[in-house]
């Protein structure tokens, strides 16, 4: 078992150079298969989470070539077979693969997907999808088997705008029949990403990045070239860090109009930022000012920053207000705060932040990776030593944290035990 150890109290000073968005990255790899030729991925984070996609890219016959930070994938000679259960449940991401496979071959068999467990994280919409272009989806258990004779364009109302479910839509779409027409679509840098990819394989995809994006179906997609967008939510966990214990803390390697919603509460709160085109720097800043804070899709304030964000609340002067509207069970992360000597209330989908108060250094446990996140911000605004167990949910989606962290001054290790 790993835990990390911090020695809370350091200033942070220096840079922290942002690797390629784990959210794109895990999308973008599935997506690959749908080509016919070899893709290029650059700027491919470092985390156990494309260790998992890699697992199935070699189960299903992908050839793959990984070196630094570049991914080549040749699909050529995949195989179209059942990706088992034990495969499937690592990662959320997995089941972008169930729709690349539907895509390219029309049938497809898989097993619900993994992921952190922060609500029940239905598959319904993406379902909804494959249904709508003509599948037909049997599921027994958590087993799905889905299949059409021909996959048609069609109309794709989505009740709400998910990022799995736009996805998985974009990748049964892009070699069906005809037009889909993505209505009520997600709007994440991270869809744009995936849709540019497609693209250069010779997809024909409009809208991305709106809430309504059109595809018009091709025969084939062939070989190409992208990048992994730099990830917003690694960016942002660091400028939280900064906002906590930063003099002068440089986050840099950003696009900062993706970070807007975060940068923008910061200001309210009147933290020290200057921004750059592609970087920001945060001093940390005494007195600062209570806010509310309500999650949204983007470019809303993110959930996967509303984790990370408690920490800082916590020594605003008075009370702030959270409220998680995306997931039902995303505050795992606060009888750990509270033990360490927040003061915060949960009422359902809101937490009251009661601020300032002192944080001191307690063993505590990462439930999930954002929770992780704020509990290695809480510790190194903390007095004394904390330690986290299950730091395994942390490495799926922080490259080097370690090291990026230390290098800046923090105090903090990996320990085996
Ligand atoms: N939802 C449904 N039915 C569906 C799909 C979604 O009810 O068919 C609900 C979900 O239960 C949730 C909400 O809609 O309440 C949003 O879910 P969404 O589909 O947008 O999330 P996701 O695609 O499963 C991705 C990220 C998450 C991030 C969300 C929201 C990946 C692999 N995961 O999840 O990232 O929180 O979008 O931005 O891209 C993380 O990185 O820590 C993480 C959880």
């Amino acid at each position: 078992m790993k835990r990390i150890k911090i020695e809370g109290g350091h200033k942070l000073t220096g840079s922290i150079k942002i690797s390629g968005a784990k959210n794109s990255a895990v999308a973008l790899i599935p997506a690959s298969i749908l080509s016919d030729g070899e893709v290029t991925i650059d700027n491919i984070p470092n985390i156990s989470d494309i260790d998992s996609l890699n697992e199935i890219l070699e189960y299903l016959g992908a050839k793959v070539a990984k070196d630094g930070l570049v991914m080549k994938i040749d699909s050529s000679s995949i195989v179209n077979k059942e990706i088992p259960e034990d495969i499937s449940k690592k990662l959320r991401a997995s089941y972008y693969f169930m729709s690349s496979l539907l895509g390219k071959y029309k049938k497809v068999e898989m097993y619900f997907p993994g992921g952190c467990s922060i609500g029940a994280r239905p598959i319904d919409q993406t379902l909804k999808g494959y249904r709508a272009l003509g599948a037909t989806v049997i599921e027994e258990g958590n087993k799905y088997t889905v299949f059409a004779d021909e996959l048609k364009g069609a109309e794709v109302y989505l009740d709400m705008p998910s990022v799995g479910a736009t996805v998985n839509t974009i990748l049964v779409a892009v070699r069906a029949k005809g037009v889909t027409t993505i209505e009520n679509a997600a709007k994440e840098p991270e869809i744009v990403n995936v849709a540019t990819f497609l693209n250069n394989m010779g997809a024909k995809i409009v809208g991305a990045g709106t809430s309504t994006i059109k595809i018009t179906g091709v025969d084939h997609l062939g070989g190409c070239y992208t990048e992994v967008i730099p990830d917003r939510i690694e960016t942002g966990t660091y400028i939280i860090a900064g906002a906590l214990c930063g003099d002068k803390l440089r986050v840099e390697n950003i696009i900062p109009e993706h970070v807007d919603a975060l940068i923008n509460k910061l200001k309210e709160m009147g933290v020290s930022i200057k921004e750059e085109s592609d970087a920001v720097e945060i001093t940390a800043t005494d007195n600062i000012k209570r806010v509310n804070i309500k999650t949204l899709g983007y470019p809303g304030f993110p959930t996967d920053l509303q984790q990370p964000i408690t920490p800082l609340l916590t020594q605003c002067n008075g009370k702030s207000i959270l409220e998680e509207t995306i997931y039902e069970n995303r505050f795992q992360n606060v009888p750990y705060l509270n033990d360490m000597g927040a003061n915060i209330e949960i009422d359902q989908r809101k937490i009251y932040i009661n601020g300032p108060t002192k944080l001191v250094g307690k063993e505590v446990t990462a439930t999930d990776l954002r929770a992780g996140a704020c509990l290695v911000l809480a510790g190194l605004k903390a007095d004394g030593i904390t330690t986290i167990d299950n730091v395994e949910h942390i490495l799926r989606g922080y490259e080097n944290i370690i090291g990026k962290l230390s290098n800046v001054g923090a105090k903090i290790e990996l320990d085996e035990i």
